[in-house]
């Protein structure tokens, strides 16, 4: 049988200081005084690399003697106590992603059957298959040559069988490692309510963004920080024609505004406009100056440009653009245009074609409306504003800037009487081509549709 090896894990350092050892890793440290000669030897060779239970007897047994292995034996238990080793067979590896104790469970007995989690997800990374279940904190590595073992085990099988037609893989071993790391179910993973209604994709946002020890890499990580610079606060501009727009009389809103309680208790998502008096560009400029301009702008420490919008965003980066497409707005040709929050202008991107009749259409379905809407504002996300500072929950905050800005436009909307409904779907891929703008770069993340009131 294929011998398990281990090792501490491979983002943590075994460093000494002052005469004691520190085990540290990104999601803990565990500090170690005054182990005997043995113990310190089988230390270092779990910081060099996978080693045999064997290999570490020996330089236990050789340091301290047998009566060393009772203590060593603890330490173990600690170090995988406090998710710090990884194991490996050949063809796989079982290895701590975030924090929390991690060891190979009990192999299941041969004819238990089991299957893949509904929930796995494979990815390619550096020659291996790494395989992660969305809640656990830990992962699989598979070397091709064992990676069937997914495949087989797509539907119910028993370790006996997956040890019969897979020949020269460590079936046992590869299992204790799935079992550990969540990958492997006993029981129809949708049976009640609960887990049926989670596709894998759901689930893995949530379990991610809302689950700091299922990454151990969590928030303000800078994760893009070494290898590129931080995003200016406004995207290039566009050089097609601008429409400057006049600033609103704050103080005149301020005192003809309904309360904040009246505008609250009077919104309501409108989808029926008033096709004989269209929206102006007066109210669709102060619509957004008031919804999402830039009132300031500053440097963080970080080097990153934040801003100031009269709605708030995760750590101000403020990553949301609004583009308006227009369909009828008086004083404003049809077409997309782009909300300069800094300048306060419309800058012109595309012509009316067959690119943007797919978003108005799309957004007509959706809103059940019997005509076309007069004006659709596309919210994109420039997603370098926040994944370059955050990781796991860039998106998931990208989305909750997308609620908070719906909030406003609907209470700045029904303060100015227009017309406003928010959308929950959108076309993504379609905003790329009406736009130009590179899908991975700046995508449309949420949809309002504007008019005048009837
Ligand atoms: C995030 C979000 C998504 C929405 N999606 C749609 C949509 O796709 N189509 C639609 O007609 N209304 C949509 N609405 C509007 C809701 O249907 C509406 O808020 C709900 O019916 C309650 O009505 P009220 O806004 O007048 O209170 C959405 C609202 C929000 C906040």
């Amino acid at each position: 049988m294929t011998q398990t090896k281990v090792r501490l894990r491979r983002d943590a350092e075994l460093a000494e200081s002052e005469g004691s050892l520190r085990v540290s890793a990104p999601v803990g440290a565990l500090g170690l005084r005054d182990l005997p000669p043995g113990a310190v030897a089988a230390l270092g060779a779990l910081a060099a690399g996978d080693v045999t239970e064997a290999g570490l007897t020996a330089a236990v047994v050789g340091g301290d003697g047998e009566a060393g292995l009772f203590r060593w034996n603890m330490l173990v238990r600690r170090l995988a106590g406090g998710g710090l080793l990884e194991y490996s067979v050949d063809g796989a590896r079982l290895w701590p992603v975030g924090a929390g104790p991690l060891e190979p469970a009990a192999a299941p007995a041969p004819g238990t059957k089991v299957k893949l989690s509904r929930f796995a997800v494979a990815t390619a990374e550096d020659g291996m298959l790494t395989v992660r279940s969305p809640r656990h904190a830990s992962a699989v590595e598979l070397a091709p040559r064992t990676a069937g073992i997914l495949g087989a085990l797509a539907d119910w099988t028993t370790p006996a069988e997956l040890a019969e037609a897979l020949p020269g893989v460590p079936v046992e071993q590869v299992l204790r490692f799935f079992d550990a790391a969540g990958l492997l179910t006993r029981t129809p993973e949708d049976d009640d309510q609960s887990r049926a209604q989670w596709a894998p994709r759901d689930l893995w946002l949530h379990a991610h963004s809302r689950g700091p020890r299922v990454t151990g890499r969590y928030g303000g990580t800078y994760p893009l920080g070494s290898r590129f610079g931080p995003l200016p606060a406004a995207p290039p501009a566009f050089d097609g024609r601008r429409i400057p727009l006049v600033p609103p009389d704050m103080e005149i809103a301020a005192k003809s505004d309904p309360s904040l309680t009246e505008a609250l208790e009077r919104r309501r998502s409108v989808r029926e406009h008033d096709a004989g008096s269209p929206i102006t560009v007066g109210q669709l400029g102060d619509l957004l100056y008031r919804s999402m301009r830039r009132r300031n702008a500053f440097t963080s420490p970080d080097g990153q440009e934040l801003v100031d919008r009269p709605y708030p965003s995760g750590g101000s980066v403020h990553e949301l653009e609004v583009y308006p497409l227009v369909v009828s707005c008086e004083g404003v040709e049809p077409g997309l245009w782009h909300y300069d929050t800094a300048g306060h202008a419309l800058e012109r991107v595309a012509e009316p074609g067959p690119a943007t009749q797919i978003l108005v259409r799309r957004a007509r379905a959706s809103a059940l409306l019997e005509a076309d809407p007069q004006v659709l504002l596309v919210v994109t996300a420039r997603f370098g504003r926040v994944m370059w500072k955050y990781e796991t929950i860039a998106y998931s905050l990208v989305l909750k800037h997308v609620g908070v800005l719906y909030q406003t436009l609907y209470l700045v909307g029904t303060a100015m009487n227009l017309a406003v409904c928010g959308l929950g779907g959108g076309d993504a891929g379609d905003f790329a081509a009406a736009s130009g703008l590179d899908y991975l770069t700046e995508g449309s993340v949420g949809e309002l549709v504007l008019g005048s009131k009837r």
